[in-house]
Formats: structure tokens, C-alpha cells, sequence
């Protein structure tokens, strides 16, 4: 039995115990939520691939409370990471950084390098203050959409761990910005709501990765990430998604207010009133309607910054279903 517990002082220290005892709990993030393990607890650690379903291949990021802590977890790390840290730090920022000798291989999938990250949730660095630095990735399971409830995290999980912290609907909604600093220029593995804007107005120059995956360097690279269990597509205009709406039983429309306001007598599903919103609403809107429509049909965002790392997630859960038009 799984049970979605208040985060009170007293639980939390219930979970930090649970932690320190090489076990698994759920807790909010301001991304999604985590799954969370001792970081230096190879065994526990290795609970969390079977938790999920885990391909032993895709790394796993270690969650720290403060900036101190980042030296037991990483070395060599560079004036950069500072820089970046102090601006973004806590926050939706993964630092991909080379690792200490401390963090076990089962942790950075044999890599050499380690992702850090602090979340800007005071449940999550109070759990990791009260226990270590903690290895967690995303509480769904594996290929699933990302939790940004208790709730999604009990559907996906129950019965694998004992606690699930509830901090609510998490404010930002898509997982972090994963930044690379260990190659020759840093390279955004995955968008996030840090944008690439916002590394340059610190770093200058910075990369978005683009070429072939052999391991897996961020997720959705290699493997099938982030969908839902029916299928959808991406529509550009009201138009589109009611010409798509039309041919296909049982369909639902997830857009902001002003699209789905051009949507009549179609059932439709709000994400809000700006790319704020959408980021924060989208996930659960992809767990509510794979639940009760057959087809999901999703506006599309053209700008850039949030908008341009809001739909690198929404293309994955579509598979690259696009409408194109007549
Ligand atoms: O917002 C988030 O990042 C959430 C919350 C819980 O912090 N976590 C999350 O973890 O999304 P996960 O495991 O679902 O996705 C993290 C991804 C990994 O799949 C991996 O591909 C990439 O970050 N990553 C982790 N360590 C890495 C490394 N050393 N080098 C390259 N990529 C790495
Ligand atoms: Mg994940």
C-alpha cells in the first residue's frame, strides 16, 4: 500500500528515515515529481530502475539542498557552474557535470559525468537536507507522462513505495532544463523553462544538442518518452483541430482559453490563458484525457523560449503527429 502523506515537519522526517534506510519515496518537485533514493546508496539507487521500469542505460540526476553539497556530488567543477548556479540555483536547471569518485556508476549509468540539480520546492531540499543528496528521476513509469500530482504518482507507483509527499500541482509542470558544462561549448540536452536565452545572457555562446544518440544523453533522445496511452496530435489553428476533431470517435481538444473559444460544441479542455499556464496544466491534461477520450488533439505553440521547450515535450507525446492541413 502507497500512501500520499501532508508535508508536515514530522513526515517528512518519517521520509527522510525512509530514505536513509535505502528505501523509495515520492516528492514534489517545482518540474514534476521525483522518485527518490540515498544518492550514495547504490542499492537503493537500483530500486528506482525497477520501481520504473528503468532502461539501466539513461542516468539519473542527483538532487542537492544547497550549493555546498554540489562538491560531494561533483569535481573539476568549473567557474561556470557558479555563475549559472547563482543566477538559476534553486531552480529547473540540471547541471551536467563531471562526477565525484562517491557517486556509483548504477547513479550516472557508467558514465563519467553526473546531472545535479536544486529544486525550488522547500518539501524537496528539506527532504534532501534531513537525508543526502538524492538521485531521483521523474515518479512516472517509464515512457509514461511525468507526475505533477500525488495523485499521478500513486496511479503510476502504488503499491512500489510506502510515501508519496504532497506538495500539490507543481508551478512549473515540465521537467528541468538539462545543461551539458563538461563539453567544449555547454549543450542544452533538454529544453526547460531555464531557456536558452537565459544560459546565454550568463554563458554567452551555448548549444543545442542535435546529433545521433548511441546512450542515452537526456531523455527522449533515445527512448520513447512522456506519451499517453491513446493517440494524439499537434494542430496549428481552432480550424484544424475541429477539421481533425470531426474525424475521429470520442475526441478531445487541450488548448489555451482563446483557441478552444474558436472550438464550438467540441469537448474541450482548458490549459489556461498564456505558455505559463500551458507548461504548468499540460501534463495532467494529457493523464485526464488519455483516461476518458479515444483521441487527443493539442494546440501547438509557434514562439520561442518556453513556448519552443514546451513543445520538445509535446511533440514526444504525440510520436511527431502533426497536422499539417488540407
Ligand atoms: O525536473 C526534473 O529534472 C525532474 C525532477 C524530479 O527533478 N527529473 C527528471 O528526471 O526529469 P528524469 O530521470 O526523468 O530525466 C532526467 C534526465 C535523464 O533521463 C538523463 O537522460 C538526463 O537527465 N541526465 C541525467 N544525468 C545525465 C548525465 N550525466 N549526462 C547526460 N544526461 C543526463
Ligand atoms: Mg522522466
Amino acid at each position: 500500500m502507497t500512501q500520499i502523506i501532508q508535508p508536515t515537519e514530522e513526515n517528512i522526517l518519517i521520509c527522510s528515515e525512509e530514505i536513509k534506510n535505502g528505501e523509495l519515496v515520492g516528492f514534489p518537485t517545482e518540474t514534476v515529481y521525483g522518485l527518490g533514493a540515498d544518492a550514495f546508496n547504490e542499492n537503493a539507487v537500483k530500486k528506482i530502475f525497477i520501481a520504473k521500469g528503468r532502461p539501466q542505460d539513461n542516468p539519473l540526476i542527483v538532487h542537492i539542498s544547497n550549493l555546498e553539497e554540489i562538491e560531494k556530488v561533483a569535481t573539476e567543477i568549473p567557474k561556470l557552474a557558479y555563475e549559472l548556479a547563482e543566477r538559476y540555483m534553486p531552480g529547473p536547471l540540471t547541471l551536467v557535470l563531471k562526477k565525484n569518485a562517491n557517486i556509483s556508476d548504477v547513479v550516472t549509468a557508467n558514465g563519467n559525468t553526473v546531472g545535479i540539480r536544486m529544486p525550488n520546492n522547500d518539501i524537496a531540499r528539506k527532504l534532501i537536507k534531513y537525508s543526502n543528496p538524492i538521485a531521483a528521476p521523474s515518479a512516472n513509469v517509464s515512457k509514461h507522462i511525468s507526475p505533477t500530482t500525488a495523485k499521478h504518482v500513486l496511479d503510476d507507483l502504488n503499491g512500489k513505495i510506502k510515501y508519496i509527499l504532497d506538495g500539490g500541482e507543481c508551478t512549473c509542470g515540465i521537467e528541468s532544463t538539462v545543461l551539458d558544462l563538461t563539453s567544449d561549448i555547454p549543450t542544452i540536452l533538454r529544453p526547460g523553462a531555464v531557456t536558452k536565452e537565459m544560459i546565454e545572457s550568463v554563458l554567452g555562446h551555448v548549444k543545442d544538442f542535435k546529433g545521433e544518440v548511441k546512450v542515452a544523453k537526456a531523455p527522449g533522445m533515445k527512448y520513447k518518452h512522456y506519451s499517453p496511452n491513446v493517440d494524439s496530435i499537434l494542430v496549428a489553428t481552432p480550424k484544424d483541430a475541429m477539421a481533425v476533431y470531426s474525424r475521429n470517435k470520442n475526441a478531445v481538444i487541450l488548448g489555451l482559453k482563446d483557441f478552444l473559444y474558436k472550438c464550438e460544441d467540441a469537448n474541450t479542455y482548458s490549459l489556461g490563458e498564456d505558455a505559463k499556464d500551458y507548461m504548468r496544466n499540460i501534463y495532467s491534461a494529457l493523464r485526464y484525457a488519455e483516461k476518458k477520450y479515444e483521441y487527443i488533439i493539442v494546440q501547438r505553440l509557434k514562439g520561442n523560449g518556453i513556448e519552443e521547450s514546451i513543445m520538445n515535450r509535446v511533440l514526444k507525446a504525440t510520436n511527431n503527429n502533426m497536422y499539417e492541413g488540407e
